[in-house]
């Protein structure tokens, strides 16, 4: 996974001095490569929040990742029975283990739901078993159906004039593949529930009806409780995350963008990191304040064809394999910025940690001070296989077509090659250095070259021509702060629930900021609210991110438990403190 030091006959390999810290890293960056990405609104990065994390020079010796103040709901009725209580703790993984039995599968393509609603009779089990499970959101909550399926509940506040809170989640989950059913412990839809383990098995137990089922109950028990917000809490819940969105997402939140505007959202929570133990007794809870961008681009190479037996020298296959040769012997470089939310945890972890080598600890806390160890930062990230990603922008060919026929030179050759973009970089970054790269290979061949199928840079000549085009596009997501009144009762919160509810007096808890390099439905949300975080309220362990979109998904009880905890002092504590 990473390099051995050299002198490993005296010191423990490096993987097992900070084999804690590393398996939190990894466990970061391993749940985003399952959020599903594309998007197909480009939006231009917003410049707040860009600030760096931490004050400039003047606070070196100042602890950096400092414990934040737990922020205490002053109502608070069910937060010991939602923890602790044994008959609520039964009833809970019942609700989730039942959520879990409703197969709501989609693919990459799927019809629009008025088309096909067969296709979709699962979400409407789904959206029975909703109103069946929770009788008083159902009964206190408006329910408007968008795009069929899309739910969207408004709990109305009292004080029409505040910004309404906005939880989201997704009720839909990936496919199971048929020949992996043999090595699941538990059939994927049936939501067993194994004591021993203390699990609920199956697919979508943690992508992610456990946040979907989390928002439900807590919102009851609330409403139980007698909660009366003065602030509008809005639950909107996709149906295609796994498939970008297009048909759920998309028109939810354009929805949403029309009754309340620019802006006109308090806070977002959505999918995203939960909790790390980043060494013994240390916590980190890392809600994702951005994404990196994503784009796809169609490289085609249009020659002419003819007889394989008077081939010119390069085939449009030759040149289509150079020019993709060209791309990987040439990476994006890293950019490291120390707004870069992967800075908080590793700060985190060299203030905090016991096991980090002295030296480390140095390099991440003096790097903002010092070019060198900047320079030392960024080697000692690009060096770790899962965390390199977060610094530079990624390229990865993906699909390759070209040539029918044994004696006939193949007319054109397409690939398409995926990039995710680094925070502070550009699709049009991106698209420049492609082209930069095309150039070369249709003027070293005699080729024309053109953007987008018809905006020719070099005309079409006797041999064809080489076309860059841009199928999918989507910005790195603007920043949202990490630092402010929104971002104090969000941490403050996650504080409370993790140090006066869940923990133990020695373990420490500490809140900063996570980044993964996936996209969620939030693309579509970024108008409506300056405050956008991805958070599950759950420690979440390395081995159960391993089966995310993959065999035996499960997800713990305690983490399910602390998750909805988590909803209910948020929806308070916004309502009070905000
Ligand atoms: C609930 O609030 C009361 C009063 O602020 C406090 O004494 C109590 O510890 C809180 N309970 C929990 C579980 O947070
Ligand atoms: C909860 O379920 C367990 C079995 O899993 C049982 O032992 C316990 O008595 C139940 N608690 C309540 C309050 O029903
Ligand atoms: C929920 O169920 C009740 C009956 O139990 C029914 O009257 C109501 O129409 C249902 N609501 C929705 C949105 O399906
Ligand atoms: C997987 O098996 C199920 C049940 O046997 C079947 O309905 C489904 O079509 C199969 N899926 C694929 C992709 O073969
Ligand atoms: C967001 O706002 C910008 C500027 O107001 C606008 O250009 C863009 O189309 C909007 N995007 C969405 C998804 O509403
Ligand atoms: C909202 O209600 C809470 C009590 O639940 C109260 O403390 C707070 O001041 C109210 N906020 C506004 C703006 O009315
Ligand atoms: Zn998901």
């Amino acid at each position: 996974m990473i390099a051995l030091p050299e002198n490993k006959a005296v010191k423990k390999p490096i993987w097992q001095r900070h084999r804690a810290f590393l398996s939190g890293i990894v466990a970061l960056i391993i749940i985003g490569t399952f959020f599903l990405t594309s998007g197909l609104h480009p939006l231009p990065p917003s410049p707040h929040g860009h600030k760096p994390p931490h004050g400039g020079k003047g606070d070196r010796h100042k602890p950096r990742c400092e414990k934040i103040d737990a922020l205490s709901p002053s109502f608070n009725r069910s937060i010991d029975t939602i923890l602790h209580d044994s008959a609520f703790r039964n009833s809970s993984i019942k609700k989730l283990s039942d959520a879990v039995r409703i197969p709501t599968v989609v693919q990459d393509k799927n019809p629009q739901p008025a088309d096909d609603p067969d296709y979709y009779k699962h979400f409407y089990e789904l959206h029975d078993y909703f109103n069946e499970t929770f009788p008083h959101v159902n009964k206190h909550l408006k329910l408007e159906k968008i795009n069929e399926l899309g739910l969207l509940y408004t709990w109305e506040g009292s004080d029409p004039e505040l910004k309404p809170l906005l939880l989201m989640a997704h009720q839909d989950v990936v496919p199971v593949n048929n020949e992996t059913l043999s090595s699941w412990n538990f059939p994927p839809f049936s939501g067993h529930y194994d004591p021993e383990t203390d699990f609920v098995w199956g697919r979508g137990s943690n992508d992610c009806k456990n946040l979907l089922i989390a928002e439900f109950e807590a919102v009851e028990q609330l409403l139980i409780d007698g909660f009366k917000p003065n602030r509008t809490v809005i639950l909107s819940l996709g149906f295609d995350e796994e498939a970008s969105g297009i048909l759920g997402a998309a028109n939810l939140a354009s929805f949403l963008h029309e009754r309340y505007g620019d802006d006109g959202i308090y806070s977002i929570i959505d999918e995203g990191e939960g909790i790390m133990e980043v060494d013994k007794d240390v916590f980190v809870a890392t809600p994702i304040n951005t994404e990196k961008g994503y784009v796809d681009f169609e490289i085609s190479i249009l020659g002419h064809g003819g007889h394989s037996s008077v081939p010119p020298d390069h085939t449009t296959i030759g040149i289509a394999s150079e020019l993709i040769s060209d791309f990987e012997a040439n990476p994006f470089d890293y950019e490291f910025e120390f707004d870069n939310p992967i800075y908080g945890l590793l700060t985190c972890a060299a203030e905090h940690s016991k096991s980090l080598s002295k030296d480390l600890k140095k390099t991440i806390l003096g790097a903002p001070f010092c070019p060198r160890r900047k320079d030392k930062l960024v080697d000692f990230i690009s060096e770790q296989n899962h965390l390199r990603n977060l610094i530079r922008t990624t390229q990865a060919v993906d699909i390759i077509n070209g040539g029918v026929k044994a004696n006939a030179l193949p007319e054109t050759t397409r690939f398409l090659i995926n990039h995710r973009v680094n925070l502070h970089s550009s699709v049009s970054s991106v698209f420049e250095r492609n082209m930069e790269y095309a150039k070369k290979i249709a003027k070293k061949y005699g080729y024309g070259l053109s953007k987008n199928g018809d905006d020719f840079i070099i005309p079409e000549t006797d041999l064809g021509h080489i076309d860059v085009t841009v199928l999918r596009e989507l910005e790195p997501a603007p920043f949202s702060p990490n630092s402010g009144p929104v971002w104090d009762i969000l941490a403050g919160t996650i504080q409370n629930v993790f140090e006066n509810g869940v923990l133990q007096n020695d373990e420490e808890f500490y809140v900063t900021t996570g980044l993964f390099s996936g996209n969620t439905d939030t693309k579509y949300y970024w108008n409506l609210s300056k405050n956008i975080y991805r958070f599950v309220g759950s420690i979440i362990d390395i081995d159960l991110l391993k089966t995310l979109h993959s065999v035996n998904e499960h997800v713990d009880v305690p983490g399910h438990l602390s998750a909805i905890a988590f909803v209910y002092e948020y929806i308070v504590n916004v309502n009070e403190y905000a």
